[in-house]
């Protein structure tokens, strides 16, 4: 199996087709969000043990559960054939995922209806709970007793685009929000709820997320009949052509077919999560990325691609410009591209291009 499908438990979630594999039999227990909530823990006051609290109050992955139960994706279900999403494998692997994990691998504290908690991103605690607030732990002791490193930005990309990327072709059609993963913007949305002082770590996780985006993409195309891969190609073709002008994406172009694309995609993306940019670096990169206005004037390629080239470009100049804290000074014409790329179908290639002529000027 390709190494980057092997460390993670819940990546195994994401090959999945219609019928979702369980997360494996063997490997340690889960706990529950209820193990790491106690104030002395991560449930306290203050900074260093707030976790729990800006996990609970605040993050969006407490209600992935809830939203299954409402009628939205009572719709959803009904369209492919799930009468009750709440406990479909088809829903649960991403909005409740203690659900499809073997029985056996659960203990009596993990409730399904908590949604995405803490171990869907750190791991099964069973292996480490008791041993990670020793003081002669370090992080790598605590690493090498299965927590997940999630500081290693590779490692964190794989655990949410498990979840964030590739979801089937049936359920996107039946109304299900498309899902286009970006791990900078979304790291800041879910919130943080970690330190992270690192002026680079925006941009350095926007490449490995585009890279570890195109990853999946391939691999979700590899997995797809012939006559499902239309709107899957224009996606990959979109990153292709994003990452080919960053630098990084320097041989990913040669590739005919997709398991090279593939390949070339995970190594970018651990290039990338080691890369520590100068401003005038990014500075260079934005700049690129803005003076592609005259290919989206004279483009022939399909819509659909043009719009996912937009819908790409657009999330790598709002993250460029804030880590080079440009935000103010281009946010009309930032702002007047983020509605350009809101819908497929009213999509306006020409107003596009005017707008991303007018944030070229400013630059
Ligand atoms: C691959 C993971 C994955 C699968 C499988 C999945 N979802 Fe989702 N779902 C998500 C993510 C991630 C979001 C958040 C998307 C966003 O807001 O950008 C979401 C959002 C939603 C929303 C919108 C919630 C809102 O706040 O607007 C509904 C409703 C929904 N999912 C229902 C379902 C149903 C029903 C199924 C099964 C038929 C399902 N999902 C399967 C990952 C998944
Ligand atoms: C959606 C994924 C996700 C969920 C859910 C999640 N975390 Fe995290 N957590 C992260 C990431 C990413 C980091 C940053 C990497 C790091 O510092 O280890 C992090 C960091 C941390 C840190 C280190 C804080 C610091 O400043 O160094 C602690 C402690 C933590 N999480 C505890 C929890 C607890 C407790 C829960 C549940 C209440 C939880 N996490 C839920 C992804 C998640
Ligand atoms: C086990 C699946 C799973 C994992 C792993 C996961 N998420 Fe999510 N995430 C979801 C689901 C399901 C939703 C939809 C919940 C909702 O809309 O309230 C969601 C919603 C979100 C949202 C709000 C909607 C959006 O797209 O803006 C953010 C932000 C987010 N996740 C960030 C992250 C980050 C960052 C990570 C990794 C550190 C991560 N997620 C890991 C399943 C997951």
């Amino acid at each position: 199996m390709l190494r980057f499908i092997a460390f993670l438990a819940i990546a195994v979630v994401s090959v999945s087709a219609k019928e979702p594999s369980q997360t494996p039999e063997a490997g340690a227990k889960f706990v529950g969000a209820v193990g790491c909530r106690s104030s002395s823990c991560h449930g306290g006051a203050g900074e260093k043990r707030s976790q729990y609290i800006t996990w609970s109050q605040k993050d969006f992955h407490t209600r992935a559960y809830a939203i299954l139960l409402d009628a939205r994706s009572a719709r959803i279900g009904e369209a492919v054939g799930v009468s009750q999403p709440q406990s479909s494998a088809r829903c649960t692997v991403c909005h409740s995922p203690f659900q499809p994990v073997a029985p056996s691998r659960l203990t009596s504290s993990a409730r399904p209806d908590e949604g995405v908690s803490c171990e869907s991103c750190h791991g099964a605690a069973e292996s480490w709970l008791r041993g990670h607030t020793r003081s002669d732990w370090t992080y790598a002791t605590r690493v090498a007793a299965g927590m997940h490193d999630l500081r290693n930005l590779y490692v964190r990309a794989n655990a949410c685009v498990a979840c964030h990327q590739n979801v089937d072709a049936d359920i996107l059609k039946a109304g299900h929000p498309e899902l286009v993963f970006e791990l900078d913007s979304q790291s800041v949305n879910e919130p943080k709820h970690w330190r992270d002082e690192d002026p680079a770590s925006g941009p350095r996780s926007w490449l490995t997320g585009q890279a570890i985006a195109l990853r999946e993409i391939t691999w979700a195309l590899i997995k797809s009949p012939p006559d499902e891969r239309s709107q899957l190609l224009d996606q990959e073709n979109a990153l292709v052509w994003l990452l080919d002008k960053t630098g990084f994406g320097n041989d990913l172009t040669k590739f005919s077919a997709f398991p090279g694309v593939q390949q070339s995609a995970d190594e970018i993306a651990e290039r990338a999560a080691k890369w520590s940019p100068t401003s005038d670096s990014l500075m260079a990169i934005l700049q690129t990325l803005a003076a592609s206005d005259s290919e989206f004037r004279s483009s022939n390629i399909s819509r659909q691609n043009v719009f996912y080239r937009a819908l790409r470009l657009t999330l790598a100049l709002e993250r460029l410009a804030l880590a080079l804290d440009l935000s103010p000074k281009i946010e009309k014409e930032l702002s007047a591209l983020r509605s350009d790329v809101q819908r497929h179908y009213d999509f306006d290639v020409a107003a596009f291009a005017e707008h991303l002529r007018a944030l070229r000027t400013k630059l």
